[in-house]
């Protein structure tokens, strides 16, 4: 299996996380999917930042839930990375699939829902890529076992992924058991076992957060589903490589 390459929080290496600017330059990279991570505000509005917290990556502090998404669109999302990138903004969730929709990206939605539990996260995310047409080329993930059920149950026909940094026995089957259809797996916990129950129960696999050459090649050589990365650029030479 050709690996699917995944721009994590956008191309993330070169550009602000989780910015129109990182989703732009993952595009123009190239790149065959763009994973994001989603937090509600105040006023339950999905955007796009990986903390719960808007202090590693803006220019202020407080809890994203804590914030009207007025209060939060005024924050610099941009500064912090480098002065290049000053005055750009948090995105919305409809921002993002507006511009990603008439592009042929896959999409990994990432529910950040297992620090702050969102109510109605699932439910939200749902109706914005129902609004969107866009179920059929995503995957929606999260670290929350509780949420896993909770999509499953909804028989939507996005896939739902299971993720996990945790050193399971087996995680096929722990992905399988919450209703899921992905394990996205922490790229140093991936064994041959891991992939051959994949490939038998038919379950996606795809290994997060894969950056530096060694690893790169290996995670690719594994012929897993999909990798995320913060350098689209570096994983498409190296799968290119390897798969041509
Ligand atoms: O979705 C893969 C990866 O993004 C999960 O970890 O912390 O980077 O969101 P994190
Ligand atoms: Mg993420």
């Amino acid at each position: 299996m050709k690996p699917t390459i995944y721009a994590h929080r956008g191309a993330s290496s070169y550009a602000p996380e989780n910015t129109m600017a990182a989703f732009q330059l993952a595009d123009q990279m190239q790149a065959e999917g763009i994973e994001t991570d989603v937090q509600l505000t105040k006023d339950q509005i999905p955007v796009l930042i990986h903390d719960e917290h808007v202090k590693r990556t803006t220019n202020s502090i407080g809890y994203i839930k804590d914030f009207t998404y007025r209060e939060l669109c005024q924050l610099d999302a941009g500064n912090w990375f480098s002065p290049k990138f000053t005055g750009t903004p948090i995105p919305t969730l409809e921002e993002f699939l507006t511009w990603i929709k008439p592009k042929p990206l896959y999409l990994n939605i990432e529910l950040k829902n297992n620090k702050v539990e969102y109510n109605h996260m699932e439910a939200i995310v749902y109706e914005y890529l129902s609004t969107h047409q866009l179920m059929n080329r995503t995957t929606i993930s999260t670290f929350n076992a509780n949420s896993v059920v909770r999509l499953a149950a909804y028989k939507e026909t996005a896939e739902i992924a299971f993720l996990t940094s945790r050193r399971y026995r087996h995680p096929v089957h722990v992905a399988k058991e919450l209703g899921a259809n992905a394990l996205h797996l922490k790229y140093k916990r991936v064994t041959p076992k891991i992939v051959a129950a994949a490939n038998k129960h038919k379950m996606k696999l795809r290994l997060y957060t894969i950056n530096r050459p060694a690893h790169l090649i290996r995670s690719i050589q594994y012929g897993v589903d999909g990798i995320f990365t913060d350098v689209p650029d570096q994983a498409l030479y190296y799968r290119n490589l390897l798969y041509n």
